[in-house]
């Protein structure tokens, strides 16, 4: 029979580069592992994921390690480049090349756009990008692609507000251009100072309805959807600007009174203030379960990409 999808050994560094059909092939492997992820399973046994975070993270990291763990296999890597010798100037070429023989795949996480791509293009093992600069972070937008279908079914014909700060965001980027593959209306609101790149948005545009919003109450009231993002303060090469527009959104239940009631708020997280506490207790809140999802995700890519499941 002919083989249709191939994800052994496949690099995952931007989602641009998945079919739709492919995409719909993850997140059916991830359905199967939910079971797995509740009673574990050894299915790479024996294997080993380098972890190799140049830039902070909680959920990326640590759920990258769960899903290893819950297939059996074991985790080696750095979170602090300090610790290794990138502090002594090792390039990020070399620390590749190193690490490749120590472990059967990689995952990266580098504040420069482009630096998935060079890892990948030495690295024998496959690269998984965990984030790259404000480019992209692929893993995250599948992991919520899966959200949105658990909680609503479906992907085709929703209504779909990507709000923040679209600029300097990896995860939005991400994210809007797997929905570009999908029958969705996308809206993107923000701040003048935080809008999309345009040539991201005529990218889209291509594909699917996209329009632009200062204020979120013109698309709220039909949304099916509200993707909230943090304002990205360390990717702002001028803090003055970064202090025009802290603060500028916070979703709060007065905000989600004009909201359907069947209206799903997400959040790659971390948060700051854009999403008021009193919102966590809702039936609107599904950012936690979000952040779960992730260890369902990554299980099934490092399955995937290491041959487990075909
Ligand atoms: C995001 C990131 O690192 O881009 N975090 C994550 O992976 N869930 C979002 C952010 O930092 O705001």
């Amino acid at each position: 029979m002919k083989k249709i999808y191939e994800f052994t050994n496949r690099d995952i560094i931007s989602i641009r580069g998945f079919t739709r059909e492919e995409i719909d092939y993850i997140l059916k492997v991830s359905r199967m592992m939910e079971p797995l992820a509740e009673k574990g399973s050894d299915m790479l046994r024996g294997k080993v994921l380098a972890e190799l975070f140049f830039e902070p993270s909680t959920r990326t990291m640590l759920s990258f390690q769960t899903a290893m763990y819950k297939l059996g296999g074991n985790v080696i890597g750095f979170a602090e480049p300090g610790v290794s010798s990138v502090w002594k100037g090792e390039s990020l070429a070399d620390t590749v090349r190193v690490v490749e023989n120590y472990s059967d795949v990689i995952v990266l996480r580098h504040p420069l756009e482009g630096a998935a791509r060079l890892a990948a293009e030495y690295a024998k093992v496959p690269v998984i990008n965990a984030g790259s600069g404000a480019e992209e972070h692929p893993t995250q937008a599948l992991l919520d692609l899966y959200t949105i279908l658990k909680y609503k079914g479906g992907i085709d014909g929703l209504s779909i507000i990507l709000m923040g700060d679209l600029r300097y965001g990896r995860t939005v980027h991400s994210l809007a251009y797997a929905l570009s593959l999908y029958d969705v209306d996308l809206h993107l609101v923000s701040p003048d100072l935080l809008r999309m790149r345009k040539e991201v948005i005529e990218d889209i545009k291509g594909y699917i309805k996209v329009t632009e919003h200062r204020d979120l109450m013109e698309v709220l009231p039909d949304a099916d959807v509200l993707y909230v993002t943090r304002i990205q303060k360390e990717r702002f090469p001028d803090l003055g600007e970064y202090e025009k527009v802290k603060g500028s959104y916070v979703i709060d239940l007065n905000v989600l009174k004009k909201a359907r009631n069947d209206l799903i708020v997400l959040h790659p997280l971390p948060r700051v203030d854009e999403i008021a506490v009193e919102v966590d207790s809702t039936s609107f809140a599904k950012y936690f379960e979000q952040a779960r999802n992730g260890v369902i995700v990554r299980m099934a890519l490092l399955a995937l990409v290491l041959g487990a499941i075909k």
